[in-house]
């Protein structure tokens, strides 16, 4: 395979840019060798600078569930562009995004647009710390909610490969003040008992717990009952905010993302992610009670000269309509259950000890046995190994992302013959 053009691109990038990307983990700094630059996408699959057919299992890192170009947010998009970039004003597309999201989620009443993930959990917990008038935060290790200060603390994501501070509390990124960190509890994931410990010594402190209902950014790691038990029930004893992120899953696990497919009650959901369907969109959410305290009506301050964009407002309100239409979820989860019983399958005549971790359309393969249920089993998988799997499919034309601690992405546009593309080549690279 040629990879020329994206050879020279890094090269030049890297004189230009932090690393040669705009977002760490795209750099291929875990598992080795050039980033490909792409060129071009369609359906499940990208084109990389030098003409390379690639099937896309990144899916822009989850918000093209659709695949790539639909026809009716591309429609929706040109339609948009006709009318004016941006205005700085209110717009009819955000009435109808908000009216969208929040039918999808019951339990919330009011929804703020903004423009990332990041913006939306920064926000949340900003919320969250006005409402209730206090300071600490709680977070799970290897969560990842975005790069504000005070969740760059013991953060997941490209940070689980890039190093990062391993002592409780410390900053996961140089430049958060210890102060911030010291304002960030962090918990893990899965043990209910140790957040009742967290609680019965500061739970009078705590604004607020904000956490991934199911985590992408370790890998996949599913909550337990007990846990998410835990979570509801100490939140709601101590007064604290439970926020839901829900930036990966949100619309994607189900049309009312994780929330609904496990019965969760947060007092705040973020989003982001699929509700722009490929452009910068975020957005978090709750109870009017909470919500209400928010700028303009309330005295948390929170705004953006971008937020609620027209063309992105068209692009997220299309895949949402899209979503509602013709719901992809059983095939998503019928196209994931094949690919990880072929996976298993594989891999265990292969002799190589895998546990695969799926929840519908997000799935890790960990390279160690199983099972993954908490961050320090995710982090000794084997990346080693992780680097063969990942260069192989590459190699044969299939884009899984760069790193151990990802989940992969399937999009309502991969189907049986993308299916068994993926198991030759993994075949090919395990069995020969
Ligand atoms: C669960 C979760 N929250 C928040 C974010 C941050 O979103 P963004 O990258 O749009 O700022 C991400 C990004 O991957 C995420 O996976």
């Amino acid at each position: 395979m040629n990879t020329q053009r994206s050879a020279e691109l890094f090269a030049r990038a890297q004189q230009l840019i932090p690393g040669g990307v705009n977002s760490p983990v795209r750099a291929f700094r875990a598992v080795g060798g050039t980033p490909r630059f792409m060129a071009r996408a369609q359906g499940a699959y990208l084109w990389d600078a030098d003409g390379n057919q690639l099937l896309d299992y990144v899916g822009s890192w989850g918000p093209m569930i659709l695949g790539h170009n639909p026809p009716q947010v591309l429609s929706a998009i040109q339609e948009a562009l006709q009318e004016g970039l941006s205005y700085g004003a209110p717009t009819e597309r955000e009435v109808r995004l908000a009216e969208r999201i929040l039918a999808a989620y019951p339990g919330c009443q009011r929804v703020r647009l903004v423009s990332s993930g990041t913006e939306a959990t920064m926000s949340a917990l900003r919320l969250a710390r006005g409402y209730t008038g206090r300071e600490l935060i709680v977070k799970f290790r290897g969560n990842y909610h975005g790069h504000a200060d005070s969740l760059l603390v013991q953060a997941g994501s490209g940070l689980l490969t890039a190093g990062g501070g391993t002592a409780q509390s410390a900053p996961s990124s140089a430049g958060v003040p210890q102060a911030f960190a010291e304002r960030t509890l962090v918990a893990d994931y899965n043990d209910p008992e140790g957040l009742e410990a967290l609680f019965a010594a500061r739970g009078e402190e705590i604004a607020a717990v904000i956490f991934e209902p199911v985590v992408g950014n370790a890998g996949v790691l599913v909550p337990t009952p007990a846990f998410l038990e835990a979570l509801h029930r100490l939140t709601q004893q101590y007064g604290a905010l439970l926020i839901a992120d829900e930036v990966m899953t949100g619309f994607r696990l189900a049309p009312g993302g994780a929330v609904e497919l496990l019965g969760l009650k947060p007092d705040l959901v973020c989003w982001g992610k699929v509700i722009g369907g490929g452009l910068p969109v975020g957005a978090y959410g709750g109870r009017a009670e909470i919500m209400e305290m928010v700028a303009p009506s309330g005295p948390v301050y929170q705004a953006g000269t971008l937020s609620g964009n027209p063309v992105a407002m068209a692009a997220g309100l299309a895949t949402l309509e899209a979503l509602a239409q013709d719901p992809p979820y059983a095939r998503l989860e019928a196209y994931g259950a094949a690919l990880e019983q072929g996976l298993r399958e594989i891999f265990t005549q292969a002799g190589v000890p895998v546990a695969i971790n799926r929840v519908g359309s997000m799935i890790t393969v960990f390279f160690r046995p199983g099972p993954v249920r908490t961050y320090a089993e995710a982090v000794a998988s084997d990346t080693e190994a992780f680097k063969r799997f990942f260069h192989g499919l590459l190699e044969r034309g299939v884009y899984w992302p760069p790193s151990q601690f990802e989940a992969a992405f399937i999009s309502a546009a991969h189907g049986p013959k993308e299916l068994e593309r993926t198991l030759e080549a993994v075949r090919d690279v395990y069995l020969g």
